[in-house]
């Protein structure tokens, strides 16, 4: 297995990306890895702008929430402190829960694809994911559990949009064919079976 990769969990809200993000710490923690965790919107201030806008503080148009996420994906790739460049060249294996396939499919709902991609293109020259990893749930199985989880709905988890996004990422997924890396997993199965998955699909023993 190659060391100190660099990982994005990627799916509509709910997908389990968190627990899978845990559960793969836990084993490459195991392995012997060093394991740096991150997400994105991040909590830097342009990360907590996004989240008062998605949780109605603040109201803004949609095209300006994609330019936030250009800004807060830079400083998270770039940042001195603990930017993921910075992390990797520590020797952290790097583990991103979101990252610009987030803003491909979720931006492209609302704003051009073509503009998001171009928008994106300096995060995606800087650094690239070893490995997307997309877990997949339908649009109805999302709100199921969000509805169990959350007490308010925040602006893009209403069922009509995540059918949007869901099928943009898939419309996404095909046009990087070739370019991104894409593992794609069954989000309908006990958080175990998916990381047993998911350690095989990146060569990480199972003990
Ligand atoms: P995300 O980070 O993608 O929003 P979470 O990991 O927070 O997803 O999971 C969302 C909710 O679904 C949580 O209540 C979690 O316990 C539950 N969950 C996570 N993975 C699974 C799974 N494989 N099957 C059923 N429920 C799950
Ligand atoms: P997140 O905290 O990962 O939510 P969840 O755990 O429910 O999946 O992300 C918050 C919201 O931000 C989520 O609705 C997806 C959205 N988002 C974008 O719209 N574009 C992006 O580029 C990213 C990273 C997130």
């Amino acid at each position: 297995m190659k060391k100190n990769l660099f990982i994005a969990f990627e799916g509509i809200d709910g997908s389990g990306k968190s627990t899978q993000v845990r559960l793969l710490k836990e084993k490459l923690e195991q392995a012997g890895q060093k394991v740096h965790v991150t997400c994105e919107p991040t909590g830097s201030p342009m990360g907590k702008i996004i989240r008062d806008i998605f949780n109605h503080k603040m109201e803004t148009d949609h095209r300006t929430i994609a330019a936030l996420f250009v800004a807060d994906r830079l400083h998270h790739i770039l940042n001195k402190t603990d930017g993921m460049l910075k992390m990797l060249a520590e020797g952290y294996t790097v583990i991103t829960d979101r990252y610009y396939l987030s803003s491909y499919a979720y931006q492209s709902a609302h704003v051009d694809l073509d503009w998001v991609m171009q928008a994106n293109s300096l995060s995606a020259k800087l650094l690239k994911p070893d490995l997307n990893i997309y877990i997949d749930i339908t649009p109805e199985q999302s709100i199921e559990r969000l509805k169990k989880g959350r007490e308010t709905i925040e602006l893009y988890e209403t069922l009509d949009n995540l059918k949007k996004v869901h099928d943009k990422y898939f419309e996404v997924m095909a046009i990087l064919k070739g370019k991104e890396k894409v593992f794609v997993t069954n989000g309908n199965r006990t958080p175990d079976i998916i990381s047993q998955e998911i350690c095989t699909a990146l060569g990480i023993p199972l003990n």
